[in-house]
């Protein structure tokens, strides 16, 4: 079952402390496709994905998902009400959790029975290749193993929109290589709507059907690639 959504942003602005961080975005991603941002350090990227996630409430203009309204101005549903999965730079995995135990905790959130969790949590670990390693902790996990974990724990609900933010941006070269091509490969076989964030073109490429460049608050340009 394909539940993705399309996202539409429009005139989004966020200020602080009457700083404009972001101006006046436009954006629509369609469901099922990855779109990467992409621009230097500071240019507002994490805002972003921020107002996306829930995480930050826009000053102006308005976020939605499939045509309903998730931001605004003076609302902003919290994340737990948007379906997402997330995945950042720096894993966030619960240290005192085993690998198995933190890819089944949105599933526990969710209220699924420990069966179904079970199955869910052992169908995403295969996925991202970390069935052998269930049972250790996060501190006994290469940093690219653990960002499997991130993954695996994003995805295991099947939510609607996954967002990413330079989850690959602590790994060595040629490990970031070979996961964002399989990252690429899992992301189009799940067919959910995502948000990639990189300052890395050529990650950007290997990652998204289109590209939004943003610099310094404002988004520049928004390419299409050729499908395969
Ligand atoms: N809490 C904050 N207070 C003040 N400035 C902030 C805050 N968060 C982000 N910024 C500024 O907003 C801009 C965009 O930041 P960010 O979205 O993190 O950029 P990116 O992810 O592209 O590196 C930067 O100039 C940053 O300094
Ligand atoms: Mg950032």
């Amino acid at each position: 079952m394909n539940r993705s959504v399309d996202i539409t942003v429009s005139g989004l602005c966020f200020h602080i402390a009457q700083q404009p961080i972001l101006r006046d975005i436009d954006l629509h991603v369609p469901a099922g496709t990855v779109l990467a941002l992409l621009g230097p350090s500071g240019c507002g990227k994490s805002t972003l994905l921020k107002l996306l996630a829930g995480l930050l409430q826009p000053t102006d203009g308005n976020i939605d998902f499939a045509g309903v309204r998730v931001a605004e101005a003076r609302f902003s549903a919290p994340p737990e009400q948007r379906d997402l999965g997330m995945v950042f730079q720096d894993y966030a995995l619960w240290p005192h959790m085993t690998v198995r135990e933190n890819v089944a905790f949105p599933l526990k959130m969710r209220g699924l029975n420990a069966a179904r969790r079970k199955e869910k949590t052992d169908a995403a670990l295969e996925r991202v290749g970390l069935d052998t390693l269930a049972d250790r902790y996060p501190a006994a996990l290469s940093g690219g193993q653990q960002q499997r974990v991130a993954l695996a724990r994003a995805v295991v609900a099947e939510p609607r929109i996954l967002l990413f933010d330079e989850p690959l941006s602590n790994l060595a070269r040629d490990l970031r290589e070979s996961l964002s091509k399989e990252m690429s490969v899992l992301l189009r076989q799940l067919g959910t709507t995502a948000v990639y964030v990189t300052h890395d073109r050529e990650e950007a490429n290997t990652m998204a059907d289109a590209i939004a460049t943003l610099s310094a608050g404002q988004l520049v340009s928004v390419s299409t690639l050729n499908a395969e």
